[in-house]
């Protein structure tokens, strides 16, 4: 009999201090009503000094292993997925076991930035399938409000980014046992990496780190805005379409998409684009901005809480980001 991978908790964990557009009007020329206008985001959350992406992982996973009810010590493997580990190396995966005094189980690190907690859940799923492991934390967190340009000229991205965590246990199952991962798909187009990325720290300058590249703000973050914000509304609903397509499934049948929050213009435009009402749509940016890789899986695990997700829902999750990279997951609840 094949194996099926179920999704049997969830967990997220937020750092506590909220900071909104009115706060960031006193960093830098911007408005609470630009920032509403144009992304969506009213406040969003930053970790204090000294706490890094392993940390908010590590309570996250806590809340999930409990959710689905299982001990730590039956975690077999971990994917963790990030933009901002800690530290240059190692990733943040083998933090989370050794923070969780887990034994030594495998840790894999996944790099696909908004997408990666798509990418991370595909990877874990042939795992399952497989056969190799049986109870699987997956965790995406992310500390980006450290590395941001709060000058006016850094305004365009530094109000959209929040900080986050999100996890899931994944685990061989029917319906019976959990939300029943149906399919993932995962894309790329690597002809866009300037247009949204850090470009230093970089191996290939000799020494790596230079005074001007500093001078030069190349150490944060940069997008263009306009070519992300065309293509995360294009590529997100054929991601959609895709998996619905493999499935033998239509729009009608979606009864939640959760959309990586990148912005709320973007979410309503995926909906649109794919007919499905924005009443079915997950929309949190508002309170956390773009958390990057843990964006749907805190958006799932709230949802979850509310009760917007019931036994029963076709839910379709679907995300874009750096690379570019871009994805999309159906799950039956
Ligand atoms: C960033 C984004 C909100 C900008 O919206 P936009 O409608 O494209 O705005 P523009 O880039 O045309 O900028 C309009 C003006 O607002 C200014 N502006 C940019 N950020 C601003 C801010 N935070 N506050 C006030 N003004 C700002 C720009 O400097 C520009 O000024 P100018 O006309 O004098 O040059 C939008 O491009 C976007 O959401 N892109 C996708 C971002 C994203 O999702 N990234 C992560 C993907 S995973």
């Amino acid at each position: 009999m094949s194996l099926h991978t179920v999704i049997t908790g969830t967990g997220r964990y937020v750092p506590s201090r909220v900071v909104t557009n009115n706060d960031l009007e006193k960093r830098m020329d911007t408005s609470d009503e630009w920032i509403r206008q144009r992304s969506g985001i009213i406040e969003r959350r930053h970790a204090d000094p000294g706490t890094g992406s392993s940390d908010l992982a590590i309570e996250a996973a806590r809340r999930a292993m409990a959710a689905a009810d299982v001990d730590p010590q039956e975690i077999d493997f971990i994917v963790a997925a990030t933009l901002s580990p800690d530290h240059y190396f190692p990733g943040i995966g083998v933090q989370v076991q050794s923070g969780l005094g887990l034994d030594s189980i495998g840790a894999l690190d996944v790099r696909n930035q908004c997408s990666g907690f798509i990418y991370a859940l595909s990877a874990a799923d042939q795992y399952i399938r497989a056969g190799t492991y049986k109870k699987i934390l997956l965790v995406a967190a992310e500390v980006q409000s450290s590395n941001l340009d709060y000058s006016d000229e850094g305004r365009d991205m530094a109000v959209l980014f929040g900080d986050g965590a999100g996890a899931v246990i994944l685990e061989p199952g029917g319906p019976e046992d959990g939300a029943l991962v149906l399919s993932t798909h995962l894309y790329s187009d690597g002809r866009f990496v300037r247009d949204l990325w850090m470009e230093k720290p970089s191996p290939r300058d000799n020494p790596t780190f230079q005074v001007e590249f500093f001078d030069q703000k190349r150490f944060f973050p940069k997008m263009e805005g306009k070519n992300v914000f065309k293509n995360a509304s294009q590529r997100m609903p054929e991601a959609v379409r895709a998996a619905l397509d493999r499935n033998g499934l239509t729009v009608d049948d979606v009864d939640i998409l959760i959309p990586h929050q990148a912005n709320d213009r973007i979410s309503q435009m995926v909906a649109r684009n794919l007919g499905i009402p924005v009443e079915k749509v997950i929309r949190n940016i508002d309170r956390y901005g773009n958390t990057t890789s843990a964006s749907i899986p805190i958006a799932l695990d709230e949802a979850i809480e509310t009760g917007r997700i019931r036994k029963g829902h076709l839910v379709a999750l679907t995300a874009f980001g750096s690379g570019f990279t871009w994805a999309s997951a159906l799950i039956r609840w």
